[in-house]
C-alpha cells in the first residue's frame, strides 16, 4: 500500500498499536475482516494513514455470538465491579489521551484541542459511569394491597448495536459504552468507515483493561459496511441499537429496529438556532457563536447553523461576526494556532459547494467565505449567509461552515422561525433579559432537547443528558438518567401475607 505518513505520525500510530493494515473485527481476539480493505484518510493531506480489512456477515456473525457469550458472563457482575473495570478503563485513556487525541486530529482532522477534548470526554463518560455503577435506583411503591411489596428493578438488557458518526469517532461510543458496561451489557461497536483508526486504537485499550480484570470481551468491534449494519440493526439478539449519524440513516435504522420491535437510541441531525436579542452582551454572542459555527468546520450535530440577530443589533453582528470568521485561521489541525482543520472528505466538500449553489438560486447573499480551499485537503472556508427563513435550504443540515443569519423584530417571530425546522438537537438565546430567557426555555419557547441561556449550541458536558428532538430522533445518552435505556425494568410484587387479594377490588371466589 502506499501510506505516507510523516514519523510524527507513525510514532503516534505506533504507539496506540496501529500498523499499516489492520484487523477490523473484535470479538475477544482480532479477527482480519474478510471484506473490503478500506484506508483511512488524513484529511488534511488527502493521503492515507493505514488500512482495515472490514468485516463482512461471516465476520459480524464470530463478534455477535461473543457479544451474547459475554453477555451472560457479565451480567453476573455486580454493577460496582463492572463500574470498577471501566474505572480502570477511563485510566488507561486518561494515560494516552495525548497519542489519542493526536489521532483523533489526524484522522478527522479536529483541531488538537478539540482532538483532546474529545479523548477528555470519554474519560468524563468513564469517570459518570463508575458513580452510576452504585446509583443504577430502582423505585419501591406501596402496594394496595396489605401485606404486599412492590418495588422496580433494573437489569442488564443485552447485547447492544452501537453505531457512531465520523465527527466525533470515539467520545459518542464513550457515551454509551461506559455506560452499557456498567449497566451489565455486552456490545458491538460499529464506527464510521470514515474514522477506523481511532476506534481500532480505543478498543486495543479497552481490550487490555478487560484482560488485567479476566473480563469477558463486552467491547466488541465491527468495521464493516452498510450491508453488515443492516444485518445489525436486523438482529434480535441485539435488543437496543443506539444510532447517531445522519437523519436517512436513523429513519432506516430505526424501520429495521423498529420491525423487530426492538429498542432504537437515534441521535441525528440538528439545525440549531442561536437568538440574539438586543439586550444581549454582543462580545460574548460573537465569541460563542463564532465556535459554534465554525468550530469543527462545522461537523458537529450540535453545530450553530441558523442565527437570529434582533433588528437593533443586526448590522453590527453581522459586521463584526464577518470579520472575526475571515480571521479564522484555517489549515493542518495538528499545527499551533489553526482553529479550523478541513471537512472529512471531497464529498464533503462538494456537498458544501451545491449548497452555496443553492443558497444563491434561492436568493441568499454569501456574506464571506464561500470558497475550497487551493491546497491538498478537504479546505473550505467559513461562510455567513444573509438569508431568510423562507429558503427552503434553510430547513436542512449542510454538515459544513455554513451560518444563516436571519433578522426578526420581536422574540415570538423569532422563537417561531426557530421551531420551525424538521431538527430539534439544540438551541440558544443570548439576552441579559429575564424575561425573554425564560421565555425561550418555556414550553412555548425552544422545542429542542437542549437549550442554552447565554451558552451557544455545541460543547454540551456530559452530565445531562443529551440527544434532541423531531428528526432528531428522542434518543438521550451520557449523563442524567439515560442508563435507564441500557437496562430493563421489572415491576415486582410479593405478598408476604397469609390471603390472597386482587387489585382493584377484583374478587374471584372459587371453593378449594
Ligand atoms: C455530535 O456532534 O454528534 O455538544 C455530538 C457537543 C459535543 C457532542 C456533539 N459534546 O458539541
Amino acid at each position: 500500500m502506499t501510506v505516507s505518513t510523516t514519523t510524527r505520525t507513525r510514532e503516534i500510530l505506533g504507539r496506540l498499536r496501529l500498523e499499516d493494515d489492520n484487523p477490523g473485527a473484535f470479538d475477544g481476539s482480532w479477527i482480519a475482516g474478510s471484506g473490503e480493505r478500506v484506508e483511512s484518510v488524513n484529511p488534511a493531506t488527502g493521503e492515507p494513514l493505514a488500512a482495515v480489512r472490514m468485516a463482512s456477515a461471516a465476520e459480524y456473525e464470530r463478534v455477535a455470538e461473543a457479544a451474547v457469550e459475554a453477555f451472560r458472563a457479565w451480567r453476573e457482575w455486580p454493577a460496582p465491579r463492572r463500574g470498577e473495570v471501566v474505572r480502570q478503563l477511563g485510566h488507561e485513556l486518561r494515560r494516552h489521551k495525548e497519542d489519542l487525541g493526536a489521532l483523533v486530529s489526524l484522522e478527522v482532522g479536529k483541531v488538537r484541542t478539540e482532538g483532546l477534548g474529545e479523548v477528555q470526554e470519554m474519560i468524563d463518560m468513564c469517570d459518570l459511569a463508575v458513580g452510576m455503577s452504585r446509583q443504577l435506583y430502582g423505585k419501591t411503591m406501596h402496594s394496595e394491597r396489605a401485606r404486599h411489596r412492590m418495588y422496580e428493578q433494573w437489569h442488564p438488557l443485552g447485547p447492544v448495536g452501537i453505531i457512531t458518526a465520523f465527527n466525533f469517532p470515539v467520545a459518542v461510543w464513550a457515551w454509551n459504552a461506559a455506560v452499557a458496561a456498567v449497566c451489565g451489557d455486552s456490545m458491538i461497536w460499529k464506527p464510521s468507515h470514515e474514522t477506523p483508526l481511532t476506534a481500532l486504537a480505543v478498543t486495543r485499550i479497552a481490550e487490555q483493561v478487560l484482560r488485567a480484570n479476566d473480563a469477558p470481551p463486552i467491547f466488541g468491534l465491527v468495521v464493516a459496511g452498510r450491508e453488515v449494519g443492516q444485518i445489525m440493526t436486523a438482529d434480535r439478539r441485539l435488543p437496543l441499537i443506539s444510532a447517531t449519524g445522519s437523519v436517512t440513516m436513523g429513519k432506516a435504522v430505526g424501520r429495521t429496529v423498529a420491525d423487530r420491535v426492538g429498542r432504537s437510541l437515534l441521535e441525528l441531525g440538528g439545525n440549531n438556532g442561536v437568538v440574539v436579542t438586543e439586550s444581549a452582551d454582543l462580545d460574548l454572542a460573537l465569541r460563542a457563536v463564532l465556535f459554534a459555527a465554525f468550530g469543527t468546520a462545522g461537523q458537529r450535530c450540535t453545530t450553530a447553523r441558523r442565527l437570529f440577530l434582533q433588528r437593533g443589533i443586526a448590522a453590527e453582528m453581522k459586521e463584526r461576526l464577518v470579520k472575526a470568521a475571515r480571521s479564522i485561521s484555517i489549515g493542518d489541525p495538528m499545527e499551533e494556532d489553526v482553529l479550523m482543520g478541513p471537512l472529512i472528505n471531497q464529498r464533503a466538500v462538494d456537498d458544501m459547494m451545491r449548497a452555496l449553489e443553492t443558497v444563491r438560486g434561492q436568493g441568499g447573499e454569501v456574506l464571506c467565505g464561500g470558497h475550497r480551499l487551493d491546497r491538498p485537503g478537504f479546505f473550505v472556508e467559513p461562510t455567513v449567509v444573509a438569508a431568510d427563513v423562507q429558503m427552503p435550504i434553510t430547513c436542512e443540515e449542510t454538515f459544513a461552515p455554513i451560518l444563516y443569519v436571519f433578522e426578526f423584530d420581536d422574540l415570538d417571530e423569532a422563537i417561531e422561525a426557530h421551531n420551525a425546522v424538521p431538527q430539534g438537537l439544540s438551541s440558544a438565546i443570548f439576552t441579559l433579559n429575564v424575561r425573554e430567557a425564560e421565555r425561550f426555555l418555556a414550553a412555548t419557547g425552544s422545542d429542542c432537547g437542549i437549550a442554552n441561556v447565554n451558552i451557544a449550541t455545541s460543547g454540551a458536558e456530559i452530565g445531562g443528558a443529551f440527544g434532541g428532538e423531531k428528526e432528531t430522533g428522542g434518543g438521550r445518552e451520557a449523563g442524567s438518567d439515560s442508563w435507564k435505556i441500557y437496562m430493563r425494568r421489572q415491576t415486582c410484587t410479593i405478598n408476604w401475607g397469609t390471603e390472597m387479594p386482587l387489585a382493584q377490588g377484583v374478587t374471584f371466589e372459587v371453593g378449594p
